[in-house]
C-alpha cells in the first residue's frame, strides 16, 4: 500500500493525439485535521474528512500532443475565461512532483480552464478542489493511454496525485468520508492517498455543513507557512498523538451515530488546530472576534435547544457549521436570524455532504 512504485506506468501505452475532458471535484472539510507534513506531503498524522457536495471546482483540460518532446510540461491556465498566470506557479509545482509518475504529460501541452462554484475571494481553501480536479482529469488521459487501468486504481493513484498538489486534495475523490494517513486501526490506510470510509452510521452520510464567510480575504498566514511553523513546535508531538487517538474515537463515534460525542471532538478538533497557530513561533490568531461570537452563539443554542449545531474551522477566521439533516429546518432559521449578521457581506454557503468527483 505504501509502495510509490505502485503508480509509475512500466509499459508503452496507447498513441492518442489530443484529448479533452472535464471534471468537477468538491471541496472537503476536516473533522481531525491534517497540520505539519514531512517531505513530499507525508502528513505527519492521519486525517477524516467530509467530502463536500456544493463547493466544488471544474476544470476542462485539452491535452494536445507536442510535435517535440520536451524537458517540461507546457501548459496555459485560465480562471473564469481569463488568462490566470497567477496560478501557474502552483500547477507547475504539481506537475513536476507528479511527472515520475505521468511521464507522458512531456508529451503534451495542456490548455487547463477552471471555474470554482464559489467566489474565489470567499476564503474557503480552493486548492484541495482544483487539485484534485486536475488530477482527474490527467488520469483519465492516462486511462486513454492505458485502457486496462481499472477503476480502483484510477481512483486511488488520482488521489495519490492530488496529495501532491495540496495534502488536503487527496480526500476530494470519493464520500462521504474519507481517511488520509496510516493508522493501525485501519487497514489499508496510506499516508501516500486518501481512502472512503462508508462504515459512518446513515445520520452521518447526509450531515449538512453551512459555511460562514466572516473573512473572504486572503489568509494573513498561508496553510504552507503553518505546516511549516509545526517543525519544532513545543507541542507538535503531542499534537501529533493526540490526532492519532482522536481519529480512532472518532470513527467510532461516526460508527454508532454519537451525535453528542461527534460535536465534542471534532470542535476540539479546530481549537487544538488554532491553538497550534497560537502557541507557534512566531504566534498568530486566524480567528475574527465574529468567530469567537460564532461559537459562543452555537453553544448557547444547543443548551437551551437540546439540538445537535457543533462547529469546525479551518485554517482561517471562517466557521463551518456541521449538524443533522433531521434538525436542519430550525437550525438553518436560527443561522439566518442569528449568526449571519457575523458574515462578511452576509455571505454564507449552505452545503452539505457529499460523494466526490464527477466527470461532466
Ligand atoms: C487546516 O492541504 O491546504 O485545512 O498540503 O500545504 O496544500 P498543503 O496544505 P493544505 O492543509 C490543510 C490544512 C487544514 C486541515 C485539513 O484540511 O486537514
Amino acid at each position: 500500500m505504501n509502495n510509490k512504485a505502485q503508480f509509475v506506468p512500466l509499459t508503452d501505452g496507447n498513441e492518442i493525439p489530443s484529448f479533452q475532458t472535464i471534471w468537477s471535484a468538491p471541496s472537503n472539510i476536516a473533522l481531525v485535521k491534517y497540520w505539519g507534513k514531512k517531505e513530499l506531503q507525508i502528513p505527519c498524522n492521519p486525517s477524516v474528512s467530509f467530502t463536500l457536495d456544493h463547493c466544488r471546482t471544474t476544470s476542462s483540460v485539452r491535452f494536445e500532443k507536442l510535435i517535440d518532446k520536451q524537458d517540461h510540461v507546457s501548459l496555459a491556465i485560465q480562471y473564469d475565461g481569463k488568462p490566470a498566470p497567477f496560478f501557474e506557479p502552483k500547477v507547475k509545482t504539481f506537475i513536476d512532483r507528479i511527472l515520475p509518475y505521468t511521464p507522458y504529460l512531456k508529451d503534451y501541452h495542456l490548455q487547463i480552464d477552471t471555474v470554482n462554484s464559489f467566489p474565489h475571494s470567499s476564503g474557503i481553501a480552493s486548492s484541495a478542489s482544483a487539485m484534485a480536479a486536475l488530477a482527474a482529469a490527467i488520469m483519465d488521459l492516462e486511462k486513454q493511454i492505458y485502457p486496462s487501468l481499472n477503476a480502483e486504481d484510477q481512483i486511488r493513484k488520482c488521489s495519490f496525485l492530488a496529495r501532491l498538489g495540496s495534502g488536503s486534495a487527496s480526500r476530494s475523490m470519493e464520500g462521504p468520508l474519507v481517511l488520509w494517513g496510516e493508522h493501525t486501526a485501519t487497514p489499508g490506510s496510506s499516508d501516500l492517498f486518501g481512502v472512503r470510509w462508508t462504515k459512518a452510521a446513515d445520520v452521518f452520510k447526509t450531515y449538512r455543513d453551512t459555511i460562514l464567510l466572516v473573512d473572504k480575504g486572503q489568509k494573513e498566514v498561508s496553510s504552507t507557512v503553518g505546516h511549516n511553523l509545526m517543525h519544532n513546535h513545543p507541542f507538535a508531538e503531542n499534537r501529533f498523538a493526540q490526532a492519532k487517538a482522536n481519529y480512532q474515537a472518532l470513527l467510532t463515534i461516526l460508527e454508532k451515530g454519537d451525535l453528542n460525542g461527534f460535536a465534542d471532538l471534532v470542535e476540539r478538533e479546530a481549537l487544538s488546530l488554532h491553538a497550534m497557530m497560537l502557541t507557534s513561533s512566531p504566534s498568530y490568531i486566524l480567528m475574527h472576534p465574529s468567530t469567537i461570537q460564532i461559537i459562543k452563539a452555537v453553544r448557547r443554542y444547543n443548551k437551551i435547544t437540546g439540538l445537535h449545531l457543533s462547529f469546525t474551522l479551518d485554517a482561517g477566521a471562517n466557521v463551518h457549521l456541521l449538524y443533522p439533516e433531521h434538525e436542519a429546518e430550525k437550525i438553518d432559521q436560527f443561522i439566518v436570524s442569528d449568526l449571519r449578521k457575523y458574515c462578511q457581506d452576509n455571505e454564507l454557503i449552505f452545503d452539505q455532504v457529499g460523494t466526490g468527483l464527477k466527470k461532466v
